[in-house]
């Protein structure tokens, strides 16, 4: 498959490839050229998918550890083989650099790779004795985690690879059937990641990919052959899947306006330019469609006249074009209409009192790396996620203040602390409202092994391999009775 092909792609119904009823387009953000050509699935086709993996949840999940841990070392493999490839169809479908593009492939591999690794040491069984008391003599409780049944993947646009890999290979690795549901925008490396599945010899029915209409999605989240649901995306839609379906086991992986935090200590001129270039590189990557892009900075009176000026360079730096393009560090967004809208979002703070400091303009769907000052708080930027190339700085005064700052918010996934201070990393460990605390760097670090995800509005659940196994399974205790302990 090339990243420009004109050959209708095939989904993929319990492991074989189909083909459906209807197409849609797959268009690349910058120029809007066709870059592929999607079949849709047929009711009866997701009635296939959906019966296919019910019926596999217990011949898959008592299959031999070592013969899933193969199948996902196989598919981290070929990622790897195919690398430059992948990177070039995503760039294509998402509009994101090569460079990023290249760091998603070589993140979804270490996914597969890091689940390979985790299934071989999964569920070895915790053995508990319970001669206790007197009515627990010569027995033994030996607790062991099951799949909690199939699983729906419903995943976004922003990683369409690494973030399909997060919802795909812990369930492979813990046992479970999953259907994917890739974004309409962005569903190549999904069917993609189709190919490399169908080399391994996963059981039918372990595992397929629907590019089904949102419109359809009702049907499928309320489906109760699916007990399981992670979902990556928006908090409005995430909420929806919940009051929905209240009762089966979610993973909302939602939004955030993720906050870096640059303290007083952190002021020497080496210090003030690390944390410059890391917040200009991380409010722009992927033009700021990333959950934990940086969206605010909140920094001490005493740091902040130096700290803004050098973000502001660093910004002004950063540079734009097509995303083929090996020198470019930020492009277009996922479509015109989401860059107009972060063109209207900026519009509304500037009509209500914000500075722009760089940047302001759009093209198409690519819009300028972004600095405001003097944010409003009725501005509509100050509460809700942008998503897109755009930083808005805040002057505080101690921690306290920053910590407060960055509680103030509806979401609460990710936090950056820059700061020396090892009291002040654990007491913003302790008291930031957020799934991750980073010291000394932007928040929106992520190693793909570690627990990943939100409170408040930014969701429920936990993603990062080891973390999504646990969420997919549960306990269940084996009492053993008559034992000589
Ligand atoms: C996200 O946007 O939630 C994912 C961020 C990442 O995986 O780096």
């Amino acid at each position: 498959m090339s990243a420009t092909s004109e050959a209708v792609h095939a989904f993929w119904v319990a492991g074989r490839p189909a083909t459906g009823e209807g197409t849609f387009e797959v268009t690349h953000p910058y120029d809007g050229r066709t870059v592929g050509t999607v079949s849709v699935p047929t009711d009866a086709q997701v009635e296939e998918a959906v019966a296919a993996a019910h019926g596999a949840v217990a011949a898959f999940s008592a299959t031999p550890a070592h013969v899933r841990a193969a199948a996902l070392d196989h598919v981290a493999r070929r990622l790897g083989e195919r690398a430059q490839e992948i990177a070039e169809l995503i760039t294509a479908e998402n509009g994101k650099p090569m460079k990023w593009a290249r760091g998603e492939v070589g993140r979804a591999a270490s996914v597969f790779r890091w689940a390979a690794e985790e299934a071989r040491r999964f569920n070895g069984g915790e053995a508990q004795r319970l001669d206790t008391d007197p009515g627990g003599t010569g027995r033994l409780a030996l607790t062991r985690r099951f799949p909690r049944g199939a699983v729906l993947g419903i995943a976004p646009f922003n990683f369409p690879l690494n973030l399909v890999a997060h919802k795909v290979a812990p369930a492979i690795a813990v046992g479970a059937p999953i259907i994917v549901k890739p974004a309409p925008a962005t569903p190549l490396s999904a069917l993609l990641l189709g190919e490399l599945l169908a080399e391994t010899d996963l059981p039918a029915g372990a595992w397929s990919v629907l590019p089904v209409a949102n419109d359809k999605m009702p049907a499928l989240t309320a489906d109760e052959r699916l007990p399981v649901i992670s979902f990556t995306g928006s908090d409005t839609v995430g909420f929806a899947i919940q009051r929905q379906v209240p009762a089966k086991h979610l993973t909302l992986e939602l939004g955030g306006n993720a906050a870096a935090v640059v303290l007083a200590d952190y002021a020497s001129e080496q210090d003030l330019e690390w944390a410059a270039g890391r917040i200009a590189v991380f409010a722009n990557y992927q033009a700021g469609q990333s959950c934990i892009s940086v969206q605010r900075v909140i920094a001490d009176a005493a740091v902040y006249d130096r700290l803004a000026e050098k973000i502001v360079a660093k910004v002004r730096a950063q540079v734009t074009g097509d995303p083929a393009d090996e020198a470019t560090d930020v492009g277009p967004l996922v479509s015109e209409q989401a860059a107009e809208r972060v063109e209207s979002w900026v519009a509304d703070a500037v009509a209500k009192g914000a500075k722009v400091l760089t940047g302001g303009g759009r093209q198409g769907a690519s819009y300028e790396p972004t600095v405001l000052a003097d944010l409003p708080a009725d501005a509509i930027l100050a509460g809700a996620e942008v998503f897109g190339p755009v930083l808005t700085l805040h002057r505080v005064d101690g921690t306290d203040a920053a910590f407060a700052a960055v509680n103030d918010s509806a979401f609460g996934l990710q936090a950056g602390v820059f700061t020396h201070d090892l009291a002040t990393a654990f007491r913003a460990h302790r008291e930031l409202e957020v799934g991750g605390v980073i010291i000394g760097d932007a928040p929106s670090y992520r190693a793909d092994q570690m627990p990943y995800g939100g409170v408040k509005a930014s969701g429920t659940g936990r993603e990062g391999v080891a973390s999504a196994m646990a969420d997919y399974t549960y306990e269940r205790v084996l009492v053993l009775t008559g034992l000589d302990l």
